[in-house]
């Protein structure tokens, strides 16, 4: 049987080539990150076939079809928190494996281009985590999405392109879930296998590189059974550490999605902390430092480590700076994690709303007591309840549900004083669209996406209604607006 088979495919002796692979050195611990992560991936691509059985993308169901899962599906919740759980596993062992890789110089010739592989697949799955991020469509999710989609829009010259292929329309909605759905299970995935494969046939065609020394070792240890086992010992815990953690902290789904909620803070996934905390220890002037240049720095640097590093050497005693850079950097990466994890958690804390989930860990266990939470935006006395509506369904998305704007793209309305400036001023540049860049108490805003025109969108009582909101809400207060002046503008 096995003869027939070895016969019309050569898979027999196929499989005894990859198994009889020599390991330089011997068999090592160090050497399980890269197929723990491997076999993490395969608990994703599983549990995430699994999950598209039932979830739908779409703003009506999206949230409805996660919530279904939670409660109507067998071994739902389960299967979401294997999900959500994997997915920082993945994250871990992967940095593991790269750190491992860097200490021992594996990345130097011949296998820089294993290395630039590796370097790419490390990039396209934090992105699974950002489109994965938006798909259970609750509060977080959307506005979490909404601040990186309008980080990715204060990019110079490529920013509005991302920002309107990410969006596909002036606000997050279905077209949006569409986009990051496809990205999520088709298009990074297709990526992923893709890029693994390349980066394991690269690896068989080199060979392991071994321990960091410069002579080739004597010793050799056997692919299998040595180095399997202890691939094996180490994936089956970190799948067990997995499993424990989706049955003792489920993955929290928070109340739907309102673009309404003016007070909720959102936090990004855990390992975009650092990303946050660097966004926020520069001031608003610099602001591509932290999104645009720090990031692209330091994919360049990954990218072409191994023509960087000219130290022909792999032995650490002729790479002394190797250990502490790799500490220091590992040290800073935390050290900034931790600080911005303090920030996100002390505004949260401040907020009214919070982040008690609705299903998951933390939810109250009756899930009859759960209130909806249906905060609206705070409405001003002066432009009453059409004010508030009019700003949360059509302003909010790049001015911020407070008015604060977005760094470096979208210019704050709250304590501007053009806006409690002349209100006929005001009125024109709603009414017509403005082209920026425009400058805001010092700080410029180079209009990423310019202010469209919302002549034809809005009636002259809607755009009465929304200016004197804009003029009076937050902590500004200037005069109210009327109906007839904006139809004296229009003329
Ligand atoms: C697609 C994003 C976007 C939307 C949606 C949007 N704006 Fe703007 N807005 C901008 C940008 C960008 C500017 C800065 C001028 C420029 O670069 O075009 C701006 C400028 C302004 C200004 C002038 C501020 C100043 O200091 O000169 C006002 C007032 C304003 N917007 C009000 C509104 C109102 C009211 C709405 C909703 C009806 C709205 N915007 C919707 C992007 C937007």
């Amino acid at each position: 049987m096995i003869d027939w088979v070895e016969s019309r495919t050569g898979l027999v002796s196929a499989l005894k080539d990859f198994l009889t692979e020599d390991v330089p050195g011997g068999a090592s611990y160090w050497y399980v990150f890269g197929s723990a992560t491997l076999i993490v991936l395969t608990v994703q691509i599983v549990t995430g076939i699994i999950l598209c059985f039932y979830y739908s993308p779409s703003s009506w169901t999206a949230w409805e079809s996660t919530q279904f899962i939670y409660r109507n599906v067998w071994g739902g919740s389960f299967l979401i928190s294997l999900h959500y759980w994997g997915a920082s596993a993945m994250i871990i062992l992967m940095s593991m494996h790269l750190l491992q890789v860097l200490v021992f110089g594996s990345y130097k010739k011949p296998r820089e281009l294993q290395w630039v592989v590796g370097v790419l697949l490390f990039f396209i799955v934090l992105s699974m985590g950002l489109t994965g991020y938006l798909l259970p469509w609750d509060l977080n999710a959307y506005f979490a999405t909404q601040v990186a989609i309008n980080i990715a829009a204060s990019v110079p010259i490529i920013g509005p392109f991302i920002y309107h292929f990410l969006s596909d329309g002036s606000t997050l909605g279905t077209l949006t879930l569409g986009r990051f759905f496809g990205l999520h299970v088709w298009a990074t995935p297709a990526a992923i296998i893709g890029l693994v494969g390349l980066h394991l046939f690269i690896f068989r065609h080199n060979s392991s590189a071994g321990p960091p020394a410069d002579e080739a070792p004597v010793t050799f240890g056997r692919f299998y059974p040595n180095q399997i086992f202890m691939d094996t010992v180490a994936s089956v815990l970190a799948f067990a550490i997995i499993v424990v953690l989706a049955f003792v902290m489920p993955a929290p789904l928070l109340a739907k999605a309102d673009p309404n909620n003016a007070q909720f803070i959102p936090a990004p996934a855990w390992y975009f902390y650092a990303l946050y905390g660097l966004l926020r220890m520069f001031p608003q002037n610099l602001s591509l430092l932290p999104t645009v240049i720090l990031p692209g720095l330091f994919t360049m640097v990954l990218l072409l480590l191994p023509w960087l590093d000219r130290n022909p050497h792999r032995s650490l005693a002729r790479r002394p700076f190797t250990v502490p850079f790799v500490i220091l950097s590992v040290a800073l990466l935390i050290g900034i994690t931790v600080y911005s994890a303090k920030i996100i958690g002390d505004e949260i804390a401040k907020s009214p709303v919070g982040q008690t989930p609705v299903e998951g860990y933390g939810a109250p266990p009756s899930q009859e007591s759960v209130p909806t939470i249906a905060l609206t935006y705070p409405q001003t006395a002066a432009a009453g309840p059409v004010g508030a509506t009019v700003f949360a369904q059509n302003c909010a998305s790049c001015h911020g549900a407070a008015g604060k704007g977005t760094p470096g793209s979208f210019p704050p309305l709250d304590g501007n004083p053009f806006v409690t400036g002349d209100p006929n001023k005001v009125i024109g540049a709603v009414m017509h669209g403005m082209k920026g860049p425009i400058v805001v108490n010092g700080v410029s805003f180079s209009g990423a996406i310019p202010m469209p025109s919302w002549s034809s969108k809005l009636s002259p009582a809607e755009v009465a209604a929304v200016v004197t909101y804009i003029r009076s809400a937050w902590g500004n207060h200037a005069s109210a607006v009327t109906e007839a002046q904006v139809k004296a503008i229009s003329k």
